[in-house]
């Protein structure tokens, strides 16, 4: 059977355990054509950082270009009570081999995108940067493939009704979801459904005799930060890995048609993604696919498979 080629895209991510893991599967199962960073998770310098450290990790050369340092409109928030204050606490972590390739990734995702055909944006934190290139270069919503994102979803965590990547710069988001450019959306229902459970961590602990007991590390830190802090959870939520997923393993996934937009005035509402689950035949066009669930062994058998495929 033809291999399905492989897609290429644009990772744009905050660094972050779950956006480190999303580096891994992305540089093992895409034609990674850059990294691109933002503040979300951790400050931009630390995201950028902890990218740099994950493409060493896994042995991926592709050019990494740090990016906005805050959302749009609202002042910038960490989410140091979730990935710790370096943005990925858990393990004894290398140092860095260089720096970022630029501070310019507004237009590294707006040239890589002019000089290549079918690119895929494959935002995982805050979407600032995506929606800085839409804006500055209107051209692109033609030429993209498609935006693959974490975010949003039918149930919030931030707060009530609002998902973190898209609360915290729910300006961005607007600008995304309305852009034209076909949307992929992990949101949460979907991501709560794909846990780091301790045996999990145990298989990516034993794929690779150096990488995995640090990753397991990783993995541990998240975990307990999640289970403390919810009811029901067995592990952290992968939520950034499923966007990867969505395009180079789709057939773990079932899908819907749906039409999101962006609340952004709401006083309990802001930053939510809206979503028309109406069975109504007149209703808005559809401008998402949203994955609805995952085969979760089968994905993280794929974490896995990329672990192992680390040097
Ligand atoms: O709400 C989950 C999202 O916020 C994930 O992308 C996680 O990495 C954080 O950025
Ligand atoms: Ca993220």
């Amino acid at each position: 059977m033809a291999m399905t080629p492989m897609p290429s895209i644009v990772l744009d991510c905050d660094p972050g355990h779950d956006d480190a893991f999303a580096l891994i599967v992305a540089a093992k199962f895409t034609n990674l054509l850059g990294v691109t960073t933002v503040a979300g998770n951790a400050p931009l310098e630390l995201t950028t950082r902890n990218a740099r450290i994950i493409l060493d990790l896994c042995g991926s050369s592709a050019p990494l270009h740090s990016g906005a340092n805050g959302p749009l409109v609202q002042p910038p928030v960490f989410a140091d009570y979730v990935h710790g204050k370096s943005g990925m606490d858990g393990a004894v972590l290398p140092e860095p081999s260089r720096p970022a390739d630029s501070t310019q990734a507004i237009d590294f995702i707006i040239d890589t995108v002019r000089a290549h055909d079918d690119v895929w944006l494959v935002p995982t934190g805050p979407l600032t940067n995506i929606s800085l290139a839409l804006t500055r270069a209107p051209d692109l919503a033609r030429r993209i493939k498609g935006i693959s994102l974490m975010g949003g979803g039918r149930v919030g965590n931030r707060t009530p009704t609002a998902e973190f990547n898209i609360w915290l710069d729910p300006e961005a988001a607007a600008t995304v979801f309305m852009s034209g450019v076909p949307i992929t959306m992990a949101g949460l229902h979907l991501t709560h459904e794909f846990q780091a459970s301790p045996e999990r961590i145990v298989m990516v602990e034993h794929s690779h005799a150096t990488l995995g007991p640090l990753l397991a590390g990783l993995l541990r830190f998240f975990s307990g930060t999640y289970v403390n802090r919810h009811f029901g959870f067995v592990g952290a939520a992968m939520h950034d890995v499923c966007s990867v997923l969505a395009l180079t393993h789709p057939w773990l996934f079932t899908t819907s048609q749906k039409w999101v937009g962006v609340d952004l005035h709401g006083n309990h509402t802001r930053g939510m993604t809206v979503i028309d689950d109406r069975q109504l035949v007149d209703r808005p066009i559809a401008n998402t696919t949203m994955l609805e669930t995952i085969d979760a062994d089968a994905g993280f058998a794929a974490i896995v498979e990329a672990v192992r495929a680390c040097p």
